[in-house]
């Protein structure tokens, strides 16, 4: 028999010795919100949530269609191919050509992914080591940031609000910094800021991916969601994208399929490989029935996102026209599923994570702390336009009720 000094774990049985990199994660400071939003909706109290940028519309009838008639075809219910069935990379690199002009081989610059979540963090994974350093967008979406630290990367978080600026300051740190950094991770339209970018902005950062040696992410998840007469430029339809990048899309936010779980990653075909070698060893790639359904959503429901740009379009105009009658100093945004919104005086001081926490017990409407967005989103909170009009129109009525602020001017 062992004695118990031989026994691992003997004087503290209930102690997980977890790996050094998780211990590079910072507490979850969305943590104490989502604690009191479920304890409110066990309690039964209605919560107007705009925390998430989850779409609450479901997908077009269309699309579901096609996944229950997949469900009735035994061969879709086996192991599916880790990189995505080729009609559906063929479907993806149509989609490029159509809208951006991008050309791409769906052979070798086209993987599909769990999400792009999930493509975004193994790729990565796939790409950074000890030593090597990201440029990451500040205020920062967390995964942008985390999982460069999971795959034991550093990270230089550079303000993203002023695209021009941000472009300058990497130039400075790869001018300044050794080794330079390996990796810059772009996301426009920007979560959680909204901030866009015009194609000029890819043309310089190709630019400067070949005149300093680094590797360009570029996060295009809300690429189809843009209001008024802007459309969001592609990363991959820059000359000489493919030779630096790739581009996550995903069919979470275009088609409503947030929860089905898929994305694409496109463009350079070594990063590519190097995802899809990942991938190959981690997991067996997306049910098939659902890969199927998103060729549909592809091939026949686009006017089904000119549909849900026109009804966010709507939202964003009744938060913010009704945000702005409360005094608050309030930009509209050109895309993406968020009001960045700067606090008013005199709640400005208490702090976002608490502010929000006060608009939640309070009002019963759950926003985002820009604080969870790093130190460059302190002041702002982040609120998703998921809700419906008429919704909105009750959180407007419920902060003004709490905030006091020109409540009287309120709706
Ligand atoms: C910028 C950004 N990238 C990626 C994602 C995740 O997308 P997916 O559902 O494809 O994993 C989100 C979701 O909120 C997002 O805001």
């Amino acid at each position: 028999m062992r004695s118990e000094s031989e026994v691992p774990f003997a004087d503290n049985p209930f102690l997980v010795p977890v790996a050094e990199r998780m211990k590079r994660l910072p507490p979850y400071l969305f943590g104490k919100i989502n604690k009191l939003k479920y304890q409110k909706r066990v309690a039964g109290i209605d919560v107007i949530d705009l925390g998430m940028g989850n779409p609450t519309d479901p997908p077009h009838p269309l699309i579901q269609e096609k996944l229950a008639d997949a469900l009735k075809d035994s061969k879709n219910h086996r192991y599916s191919v880790a990189n995505g069935i080729g009609n559906l990379r063929r479907e993806v690199a149509k989609r490029y050509e159509k809208r951006y002009g991008a050309k791409l081989n769906h052979d070798d610059e086209v993987i599909a992914c769990i999400g792009s979540k999930e493509g975004f963090s193994h790729m990565c994974l796939a790409l950074m080591g000890q030593g090597d350093t990201a440029i990451v967008p500040s205020p920062t979406f967390p995964i942008h940031m985390y999982s460069v630290i999971l795959a034991s990367g550093n990270v230089i978080s550079l303000d993203v609000r002023d695209p021009s600026e941000f472009l300058r300051n990497v130039a400075y740190t790869c001018e300044h910094l050794y080794p330079k950094p390996k990796v810059v991770i772009v996301n426009f339209p920007h979560n959680p800021s909204s901030t866009v970018v015009e194609a000029d902005f890819y043309v310089e950062l190709v630019k400067l991916a070949k005149m300093y040696g680094f590797l360009v992410i570029s996060d295009f998840a809300y690429a189809d969601i843009c209001y008024d007469d802007y459309k969001a430029p592609s990363f991959l339809a820059t000359p000489g994208a493919l030779d630096v990048g790739v581009e996550l899309t995903t069919m979470s936010k275009s088609y409503s399929m947030a929860g089905w779980r898929i994305g694409f990653c496109c463009g350079n075909r070594e990063m590519v490989r190097a995802l899809a070698t990942i991938k190959g060893y981690y997991d067996y790639g997306i049910f098939q029935a659902i890969q199927i359904a998103a060729i549909v959503a592809m091939r026949h429901c686009d006017e089904m996102i000119d549909e849900l740009c026109v009804e966010y379009q709507s939202r964003r105009d009744i938060l913010c026209e009704g945000l702005s009658r409360l005094g608050w100093e309030i930009e509209k945004p050109k895309a993406g599923m968020f009001v960045w919104a700067k606090i008013p005086e005199p709640y400005a001081a208490m702090g976002s994570i608490d502010f929000s926490m006060k608009l939640l017990e309070e009002g019963g409407v759950a926003v985002s702390p820009g604080r969870g967005f790093g130190d460059d989103g302190e002041g702002y909170l982040r609120l998703a336009i998921v809700e419906n009009g008429q919704r909105l129109r009750q959180a407007v009525r419920e902060i003004g009720r709490c905030t006091r602020v020109e409540a009287a001017k309120a709706s």
